[in-house]
């Protein structure tokens, strides 16, 4: 009789947020995280990565769309990670996809996966390679390509189309590589769903929010693990601080 599939795990390297996920995300899981400008996706990304290279060494790529490489470097730097030694070490590379390189990425994913081997892998942010994806489609030979595509689909390019393919590639794309991702994507207080393009958090594996609290007077950072599958989860906010070490959870 088969026995019960025994899920590995990919560790933040945070005991309390690894623990809220009964170990860590399940290997191979394309995980969201969402949240308000300035809630932290960006950092936890990182160390994600850096814990990745250093205490599991997992190594790992990490997309910048939104940010220059240096300011990467830079930010990893106020908490002491050392992103120019990891990549010597080939632990950690860092990447930054510009505009017009967002139709060849299924390509270059393939490159990164032969020359670099990573385990970890996070795409900041999923709401700009969306909306540069928009673009494309729009605009010159992509659009035409694409269009003879879904001509002979019998399909008419909209919105919606363009988002359900794109994401959808994308994350099919990143599990076939075996990689463990993160996806982070802007959100606002007001909106009803998780992502900007409302449709990766249906598509995606996990979905973990970082948002701000408040708790009477005092208002305080959180993350909630708001899905994970193949595993059991906490549901409840979890505090955190931005310390000179990165993400801390709060003891309560
Ligand atoms: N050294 C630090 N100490 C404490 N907080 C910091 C430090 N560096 C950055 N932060 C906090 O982190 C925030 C940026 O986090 P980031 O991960 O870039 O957000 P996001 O990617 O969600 O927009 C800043 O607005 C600031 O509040
Ligand atoms: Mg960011």
């Amino acid at each position: 009789m088969p026995g019960r599939l025994a899920i590995k795990r990919v560790k933040f390297g945070i005991p309390k947020l690894d623990r809220a996920m009964n170990g860590g995300i399940p290997k191979g899981s394309a995980v969201v995280v969402c949240g308000p400008p300035g809630s932290g996706k960006t950092i936890l990304s990182l160390q994600f990565l850096v814990n990745g290279a250093t205490m599991f060494n997992e190594p790992g790529v990490y997309v910048a769309l939104e940010e220059v490489k240096k300011d990467i470097i830079d930010q990893a730097a106020v908490f002491g990670w050392d992103i120019e030694n990891l990549e010597e070490e080939n632990k950690l590379n860092v990447v930054e996809l510009k505009r017009d390189e967002i139709p060849l990425f299924d390509d270059k994913l393939s490159e990164i996966k032969k020359e670099i081997k990573p385990q970890r892998f996070v795409l900041d942010s999923i709401t700009f390679y969306y909306t540069y994806a928009l673009l494309h489609t729009y605009t010159k030979e992509y659009a035409r390509a694409q269009q003879e595509l879904l001509i002979q689909d019998g399909a008419e390019i909209t919105h919606p189309l363009v988002a359900r393919t794109t994401i959808t590639e994308l994350i099919r794309k990143l599990k076939s590589l075996g990689f463990t991702s993160l996806l982070t994507s802007e959100i606002s207080g007001s909106q009803p769903y998780y992502t900007r393009d409302q449709l990766s958090e249906f598509i995606a594996d996990g979905v973990v929010l970082m948002d701000y609290l408040e708790f009477g007077e005092d208002e305080f950072r959180s993350i909630k693990i708001v899905k994970m599958r193949k595993t059991g989860h906490e549901v409840k906010h979890i505090p955190f601080e931005i310390t000179s070490k990165g993400i801390e959870i709060r003891e309560l």
